[in-house]
């Protein structure tokens, strides 16, 4: 017998006994699915908890979700990350409202057409929220196939991703296809884990992994490495004045569009004369890095005080409770808002 045709039943046995309780299985409606998934796209299943339930609380259903403004809908994602799958998301919702009544597309094409689904979110919602035979192929998917099967593939690329879709279509049960996804997702995410740590003691696949029965497992999944990240040196600036500090929204395309920064310049020059603003104190206030997906911010955090209360066109002068409550500041700037904090009153 195939290797991969002895996988469904021993891992929806496990399945059964191990999946991890999470809201979204409880009442795996579309919406439900779609909206985890795409969550669950950016981090881990116990980071997108809370944000999961937050956001079901202010847009419970597709047609909440059109209207929800857009510094809710920025807010809402706050640290998540990738914003423009939350534009996505309320993007799909009109969508659905305008072009199919308000319900979601109950057929594959429909749905793989939504903006930002792409074949793994069509795939997961198609499964698990319609009982359909599709595989939903993503890192942990892939992962599990590599090891299980002894395939030396570069799973990076969309060759190997459609090998594994076709040998999973051949195998996935049609009368459990959405246990089957979620139980291969839930396997590489809990048990056969990446950077040759898994835990094969614990794996319903043990008796035929190819990569634990020929000690292949910390060579597999073959992954090309990626082209470094090109690194960028900034300047943030909190600039204060009373109990408040500036803010700007960034540009509406692009890195964090749309998003409330403080305002920062590329380089370590001094403060900028074009903002009009004349700096009375500048102060030292540590360095900072974010990762983002191809570019490194090495970041200089200075504090000045504002010698006026005229900022430039499109900034605003944000309280410590406006900092907590309104603006959506990415990740990126998470040691410049704990050092704004520290100075402003109530935004601890
Ligand atoms: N990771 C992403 N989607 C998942 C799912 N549906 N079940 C388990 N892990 C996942």
């Amino acid at each position: 017998m195939d290797t991969l045709e002895r996988l469904p039943i021993p891992l929806l046995e496990w399945f059964r006994d191990n999946a991890r309780k999470l809201p979204w299985r409880d009442d795996p409606t579309p919406y439900h699915v779609w909206l985890s998934e795409i969550m669950l796209q950016q981090t881990r299943v116990a980071a997108v908890l809370d944000y999961y339930n937050r956001f079901l609380m202010e847009a419970p259903d597709v047609a909440a979700l059109t209207v929800l403004p857009e510094e809710r809908l920025m807010k809402l994602w706050q640290g998540l990350g990738y914003y423009s799958r939350a534009r996505n998301l309320q993007k799909a919702a009109k969508v659905i409202v305008e072009e199919h009544g308000g319900r979601f597309p109950s057929d594959y094409a429909g749905i793989r057409a939504l903006p930002g689904v792409g074949d793994y979110t069509a795939g997961a919602i198609w499964s698990i929220a319609f009982g359909q035979a599709v595989p939903a192929v993503d890192g942990n998917v892939l992962r599990v196939y590599a090891r299980v099967c002894g395939d030396d593939g570069d799973i990076t690329t969309p060759q190997m991703k459609k090998k594994v879709t076709q040998d999973l279509e051949k195998v996935i049960p049609v009368n459990a296809a959405g246990a089957f996804n979620q139980a291969l997702m839930e396997l590489g995410a809990t048990v056969c884990l990446p950077n040759g740590a898994p835990l094969c003691e614990r794996c319903p696949a043990k008796e035929f992994c190819a990569a634990l029965s020929q000690e292949r497992i910390s060579e597999l999944p073959v992954k090309a490495p990626k082209k470094p990240r090109r690194v960028e040196a900034r300047t943030v600036w909190l600039i204060f004045r009373g109990n408040s500090v500036a803010l700007r929204r960034r540009p509406g395309r692009g890195l964090l569009a749309g998003l409330w920064e403080f305002p920062s310049e590329t380089g370590t020059g001094p403060f900028p004369r074009g903002w009009g603003i004349e700096a009375r104190s500048n102060e030292y206030a540590g360095q900072a890095k974010h990762i983002f997906t191809h570019i490194e911010w090495h970041m200089t955090l200075r504090k000045v005080d504002a010698d006026t209360d005229v900022l430039p066109l499109g900034w605003v002068w944000a309280s410590g409770a406006e900092l907590e409550q309104k603006y959506a500041v990415p990740n990126a700037f998470d040691q410049a808002l704990g050092l704004a904090k520290e100075r402003l009153d109530g935004g601890e």
